[in-house]
């Protein structure tokens, strides 16, 4: 008889926005006259710009020509892109990564609850709390989490590190020393930042621990504060101790087009072994390569038109997140984020909880954010707004917010 990997039935409940939809479906499917805005899940609403369209129109034109046609693309990712890549992420910031170094993937969901697929199973993992569920997640699934405490909420061999108001919520250097540490800035849920020097501490912190700092960047798009680096490789060492994820879901709206990509240093080592060659090796037995057009698309990212457009499409989600932060303070709520990232964390008021404000947010005003207890326990009294909706269903969720 087969047997399950009884790891998977450790995890807890469904995914958490899955969760979140099954309520909004029911509060709509009961009061179907009433219109729902929805400022719960992180999803872009603006189409894609002009000139990324114009590169896929383009790419899709190639492929109905033998002469210009694409099967599979390289599975570490078509060398014009990685190139683009190179250049305008790391290069042109002072940093040094190769093209050779960077791997093109369908997004920073999978990339970053894939990555641990190449360390050991006794690897012990460090992460923030609150957290973005898929770094804990995964390790569950992979039997690196221990057993789960229903009182805590907590995995008996899980390191976190509470990203509280008394810390600003930035994580602290852990008591315990792990292997792997887990960063995300600009934070997702927090919205929080570290400035370069407190990144720097990390680095040095794992280079001195032999540990490997899993560094998400997906939202580096809006960083606006100039002491908060846009990379990890902006630190001295982080070549020795650092993978990083990028997505270009939420710089370019690509939630929907996939495509990210993972940098690994080749100076990177376990031994002799670089962690560089066990992911091209993963890479290509389970993965075939993001879509030529994807690609084709990906390149016009970095083109000057693109660039252009792209920037004012993060100046209308940052300005959405503003009309939240100002909407939010004026109603009495204490926020915070929303500078350096689309998401808004705010202090759900006094004896709600996070999951009674989402119900009382869903039924006297009609508006969906996301509970923080969903994203750890340190998350429990905290609510995440996000700054994708339109601007418009922005400005009337705050009025309805503001009418409660
Ligand atoms: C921190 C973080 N990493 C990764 C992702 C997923 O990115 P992608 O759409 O590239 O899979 C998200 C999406 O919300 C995220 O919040």
């Amino acid at each position: 008889m087969f047997k399950v990997n009884d790891n998977y039935l450790k995890l807890k409940g469904s995914y958490l926005f899955s969760a979140i939809a099954k309520k909004v479906a029911a509060y709509q499917a009961e009061n179907p006259d009433r219109s729902i805005i929805r400022l719960g899940i992180g999803d872009v609403t603006q189409p894609l710009a002009p000139a990324i369209i114009e590169a896929l129109h383009k790419a899709v034109d190639e492929m109905a020509d033998a002469a210009t046609f694409h099967g599979y693309a390289p599975d570490l990712g078509y060398e014009f892109l990685r190139s683009a890549i190179a250049k305008n992420d790391y290069a042109d910031r002072g940093c040094d990564i190769a093209a050779d170094e960077i791997f093109v993937s369908d997004g920073a969901k999978c990339d970053s609850g894939n990555i641990q697929e190449i360390f050991s199973t006794d690897c012990k993992i460090a992460v923030c709390d609150p957290v973005y569920p898929v770094y804990v997640d995964t390790n569950v699934m992979a039997g690196r989490t221990g057993v789960f405490d229903e009182k805590t909420e907590m995995w008996s061999d899980v390191i976190y590190m509470p990203c509280t108001a008394e810390n600003n919520f930035a994580p602290e250097l852990p008591g315990q020393t792990p292997d792997l540490i887990y960063l995300c800035f600009p934070n997702n849920p927090t919205g929080s930042t570290i400035t370069k020097d407190q990144l720097q501490v990390w680095v040095d912190y794992a280079n001195k621990a032999g540990a490997v700092i899993i560094y998400d960047a997906a939202y580096e798009a809006y960083i606006s504060e100039d002491n908060v680096p846009h990379t990890i490789f902006e630190c001295e060492g982080a070549r020795t101790c650092a993978i990083e994820l990028k997505s270009f879901s939420k710089n370019a709206g690509f939630t929907g087009t996939r495509l990210g990509y993972t940098v690994i240093p080749k100076d990177l080592k376990c031994g002799d072994v670089m962690l560089h060659s066990l992911w091209a090796r993963r890479h290509g037995t389970k993965y075939n390569g993001a879509p030529y057009i994807v690609q084709k698309a990906g390149e016009a990212v970095y083109s000057d038109a693109g660039k252009q457009q792209l920037k004012g499409q993060v100046a209308y989600y940052m300005n959405n997140a503003k009309t939240i932060m100002t909407g939010l303070k004026e109603a009495g709520y204490t926020v915070s984020g929303g500078v350096n990232a689309p998401y808004i964390w705010l202090k759900t008021p006094e004896k709600m909880n996070s999951w009674e404000f989402f119900d009382y947010l869903l039924k006297e005003a009609n508006v969906v954010g996301t509970p923080g207890s969903g994203f750890g326990p340190s998350g429990e009294g905290y609510f995440r707004l996000t700054a994708f909706g339109s601007y418009e269903n922005t400005v009337a969720a705050l009025e309805r917010i503001k009418a409660l």
